[in-house]
């Protein structure tokens, strides 16, 4: 993620989840952002001004009457691309709401016009409670965005309802969707995602299947929640965590992906096909678990239904589809002709039998097969791959 050129400021209010907050100093900061930190009195109580100067390598503010910086709040509301305050306590969301400018933070968010992520963090009762719940409608209705809170562990002990800050990881991402969505054609479309593998079961245990980590449909995934779109992501059985943001549909088999992908296909601007689905499976599934003992054991296999093909129209007029071709060999032009039966605005090749590429790895080095030509990349992570993808996409919408 790249946020090289951007300000940030960021407002830390006095919660204990402070400590949290340093993680997203610094991984703003390594994203490239200009961060300015914003302590209020009660934060300089849980973490001091010099962990975030050391993490943002920039001074940090902490009053309204510095002497040296008598118009700081108008200066620290007027440059940021966006104000994150996290954590946001109960407190700070009241005086927010209410509009006061008691004191630095307040006063900036006051006098700013740029947008404000805030990442409540407070005590489950606290959060519950009706005086809280009124403060985060307040500044909802004035248009700042809210994260979290989450629900988990809290400083006090366990819990089951919200009060946890929204991990820095999160508050990162919706940072970034605030920033990078402000300029993208994908920001508000809604984008399906397929990703990872589908199961054949064979017998009651056992299944045909493939390598597919569905590492490449979730950095699509992210990346086009990063840009602003509305995401939902239709997973075959992956171990991967699912991404922030993105809702998360769970299918094992192909007929599974079939009916999925056309239940949300009317609605979708762009169709992004990631997943490598069983391309067969048995025509009949065996009873139970069939012994070593029995002797052997014959597939006789059928082709799955081909999801692109029977879904062609559902898809709405001017929607952007991309498909992916994963081959081996020479195979630019069995592509381009699965691009074009199959009706693609693009397809993504990439291939199985090349290192660091294909199934399972974290890189990819993908071929984008277009109606005007094709765009070879070089070797790259998923997420970047993701994100030139994504590129192409833009520019088909
Ligand atoms: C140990 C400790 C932890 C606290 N944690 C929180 C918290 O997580 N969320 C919250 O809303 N208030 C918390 N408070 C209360 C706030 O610090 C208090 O309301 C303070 O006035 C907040 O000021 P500020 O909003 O200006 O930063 C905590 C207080 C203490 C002493």
């Amino acid at each position: 993620m790249s946020l090289a050129g951007r300000r940030v400021v960021l407002g830390v209010s006095g919660g204990i989840a402070c400590y949290k907050s340093c993680i997203l100093a610094r991984r703003l900061t390594e994203c490239g952002a200009a961060v300015d930190v914003i302590l209020t009195a009660a934060a300089t109580e849980f973490v001091r001004p010099l962990t975030f100067e050391a993490l943002t390598r920039r001074p940090v503010h902490t009053s309204l009457w510095d002497r040296d910086r008598a118009l700081a709040h108008i200066d620290l509301a007027r440059t940021p691309d966006v104000i994150v305050v996290a954590p946001a306590t109960a407190n700070l969301l009241s005086r927010a709401a209410q509009g006061l400018a008691d004191d630095l933070l307040t006063a900036v968010l006051l006098a700013t016009r740029a947008p404000v992520l805030v990442a409540p963090s407070m005590n489950d009762e606290m959060y519950a409670n009706a005086a809280t719940q009124r403060s985060l409608a307040m500044v909802r209705e004035r248009g700042w965005a809210v994260v979290g809170p989450a629900i988990g562990a809290l400083a006090e002990g366990p819990s089951e309802r919200p009060g946890r800050m929204a991990e820095p990881e999160d508050i990162l991402a919706e940072v970034e969707r605030l920033i990078v969505g402000a300029d993208s054609r994908l920001s508000g479309r809604r984008v399906l995602v397929t990703a990872g593998p589908t199961r054949e079961p064979l017998d009651a245990v056992r299944v045909l299947t493939n390598p597919s980590s569905g590492k490449m449909g979730y950095s699509l995934a992210a990346r086009a929640f990063a840009r602003g779109a509305e995401v939902i992501l239709i997973a075959g059985p992956t171990t991967l965590p699912p991404p922030y943001g993105p809702e998360v549909v769970r299918i094992t088999t192909t007929a599974e992906l079939l009916q999925a992908v056309e239940q949300r296909l009317p609605d979708a601007d762009v169709l992004i096909m990631a997943a490598a689905p069983a391309d067969f499976a048995p025509r009949v599934v065996a009873d139970g678990k069939p012994s070593r003992s029995d002797g052997g054991f014959n597939l006789d296999l059928v082709p799955t239904p081909d999801v692109l093909e029977l879904t062609t129209a559902r898809r709405k007029p001017g929607a952007v589809t991309v498909g992916f071709a994963l081959e081996t060999g020479t195979a630019t032009e069995r592509a381009r002709s699965k691009r074009d039966r199959k009706g693609l605005d693009l397809i993504v090749l990439n291939r199985a039998d090349e290192l660091g590429s294909g199934f399972e790895v974290d890189t990819n080095r993908v071929t984008l097969i277009g109606e005007h030509g094709e765009t070879p990349l070089e070797l790259l992570p998923k997420p970047e791959v993701a994100d030139r993808i994504l590129d192409a996409v833009e520019r088909l919408l």
